[in-house]
């Protein structure tokens, strides 16, 4: 693959190599010295038109560890502001000739769009409420640290459905891996035939988490609302917020996850988000610097050897 735009498509062996690769970065990013010159002469730009504190941070640690230029574009101090459209905005800044652009856009479908004009490989930092790759990846990998395998486990993830790139990006991971998904949400978060997807769906929290493995919760992504109806706060942490309570019903070692950022009180409880027992909330984040450093890998050796093909060609 030249680009990485989402989790649809891959195949297990595909998914399997990238979590691999991802655990011996795991170990580096550990260790006192953190650098290796995989990416030496390579630029990365980071073009995020929303916002992120997870993943721009650990997509430039992932491409600074491997020894690449990085650039953080600021879309509220660029031309976009002057009315500059998303593709003009990717046709010039490939016009400097980067390796990687890492794009994150409110709009689904929107870096697949701009991923087909440009020159480099493309990464999906979140499109809308369509795929965010990279998050359900270092999913993948804090669940297959922590309890060996996917194969099998039942997987429930939890509240705003509707407008979840994460929630999308994990069911197709899961699936491909043999891990089986409930979805649990109130009917106006719950898309509608989403059965299609493989997964069960529930709107009562005990009834879904009932012997669960993994408890996977959600943000309410008020912004992606507008026009729609917006439950009240207190409803929803009554009905689905996660506390010890419903909690119960997963199986007793039932690991939470969060893909953050996370709203305590509201979707979790806070004292079950700082769980150190339960909660892998934190090793997501540490996964996530792994997970990029061995896409951006994948990805730059795909691209040399798309090049080489290239100049072989010409000769
Ligand atoms: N999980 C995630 O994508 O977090 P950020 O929005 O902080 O990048």
């Amino acid at each position: 693959h030249r680009h990485l735009l989402g989790i649809e498509g891959l195949t297990a062996p595909e998914i399997i190599s990238l979590l691999d690769l991802s655990d011996g970065y795991v170990d580096l990013n550990r260790g006192s010295d953190k650098k290796k010159d995989l990416l030496v002469g390579r630029t990365v730009i980071n073009l995020f038109f929303e916002n992120s504190t997870r993943t721009r941070t650990s997509f430039e640690l992932a491409a600074k560890r491997l020894g690449a230029d990085v650039i953080n574009m600021s879309v509220a101090w660029s031309s976009i502001k002057k009315g500059e459209t998303l593709l003009d905005t990717a046709m010039t800044l490939n016009a400097m000739h980067p390796d990687v652009l890492v794009v994150r856009h409110p709009d689904s479908g929107a870096v697949q769009l701009l991923a087909e004009k440009v020159n480099c490989a493309v990464i999906n930092g979140g499109d809308g409420s369509h795929e965010h790759p990279t998050q359900a990846l270092l999913d993948a990998l804090t669940i297959r640290r922590r309890l060996g395998t996917l194969e099998g486990l039942l997987v429930a993830i939890c509240g705003d459905i509707t407008h979840s790139r994460v929630a999308r990006s994990n069911i197709h991971l899961l699936n491909t891996l043999g891990a089986r998904v409930r979805l649990i949400a109130p009917p106006t978060l719950m898309p509608g035939k989403v059965e299609r997807m493989g997964v069960e769906t529930f709107h009562d929290m005990r009834k879904g988490l009932k012997g669960c493995d993994i408890v996977m919760m959600l943000r309410l992504q008020t912004e992606r609302m507008q026009g729609s109806y917006v439950p009240s706060t207190r409803e929803y942490y009554h009905f689905f917020g996660l506390n010890q309570d419903k909690l119960q019903a997963a199986k007793p070692n039932a690991l939470i996850m969060h893909p953050g950022p996370m709203n305590r009180g509201v979707e979790i409880d806070s004292d079950l988000a700082d769980d150190i027992n339960r909660s892998v909330i934190r090793e997501q984040v540490e996964m996530g610097v792994a997970v990029r450093m061995a896409c951006l890998e994948t990805l730059n050796s795909n691209l040399m050897a798309a090049r080489l093909m290239q100049e072989q060609a010409c000769q």
